[in-house]
């Protein structure tokens, strides 16, 4: 945890929660370990997308619709949300969310691996974000930037790894070696990029908010 533990306990504890639908879908992806958006990152995009308003909406990683429906609550009946997802077992589990919820006509849902996925989309989206396989951001990068239209937000979750990303490669397993590398080099794209400004925020796993700058 990169915050105080009761930090977070306290200012969850203000939390209103959202719908009783999506009350539900969270706890039961607790329930089955699926891994949905932070309580704090839920209230982060609430506002963000609010302040925002935006009318296309790429997600990359869907997992069982929450973060896509909870994105559907807080953007205008004119908005639409592409979100992709490779994990089969996840994604007729994300369509029968996704139509209980009566927001089939809003999400279209892609199956199969974002890397090949996002290659093939065309047009721009005003809001894109990214929450899957935590090593491939940086890869997903050209793509994404390609996407996104001047003016457009990207907001990846899970940056900063509970903190082990600014630990010594010796402390860490040798399986995530590779994965902090990763997502060291990918944050210092966010920040280095002459098309982005971001901002890394210590919210929840660690969160970052870019915006795609006019050219000059
Ligand atoms: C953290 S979960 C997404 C949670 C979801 N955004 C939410 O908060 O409700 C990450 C998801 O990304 C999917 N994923 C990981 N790598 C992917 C890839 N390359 N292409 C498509 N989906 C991917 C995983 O199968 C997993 O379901």
């Amino acid at each position: 945890m990169i915050v105080d533990e009761r930090m977070v306990t306290y200012i969850n504890s203000l939390d209103v929660g959202n719908t009783p639908f999506l009350d539900e879908l969270e706890r039961q992806a607790c329930e089955d370990y699926v891994p949905i958006i932070r309580r704090e990152m839920q209230s982060f995009l609430k506002v963000l997308l609010t302040v925002h308003r935006p009318k296309k909406i790429l997600e990359v990683g869907t997992a069982v619709g929450f973060s896509t429906l909870l994105m559907s609550e807080y953007t205008g009946e004119d908005c639409h949300i592409t979100t992709i997802e490779k994990y089969e077992k996840r994604i007729p589990i994300a369509r029968e969310n996704f139509k209980k919820a009566g927001r089939e006509d809003r999400i279209t849902l892609l199956e199969g691996d974002a890397m090949e996925i996002l290659k093939e989309l065309q047009g721009s989206f005003d809001f894109i974000f990214m929450d899957a396989a935590k090593g491939q951001y940086i890869h997903f990068l050209p793509e994404v930037l390609r996407l996104l239209g001047t003016g457009g937000i990207l907001v990846s979750d899970n940056v900063l790894q509970d903190g082990d990303i600014i630990e010594s490669r010796f402390a860490v397993e040798r399986r995530n070696r590779t994965i902090y590398k990763r997502m060291r080099d990918y944050l210092y794209e966010l920040k280095h990029n002459e098309q982005l400004l971001t901002t890394i925020i210590p919210i929840g796993d660690g969160a970052t908010v870019s915006i795609k700058r006019e050219r000059a």
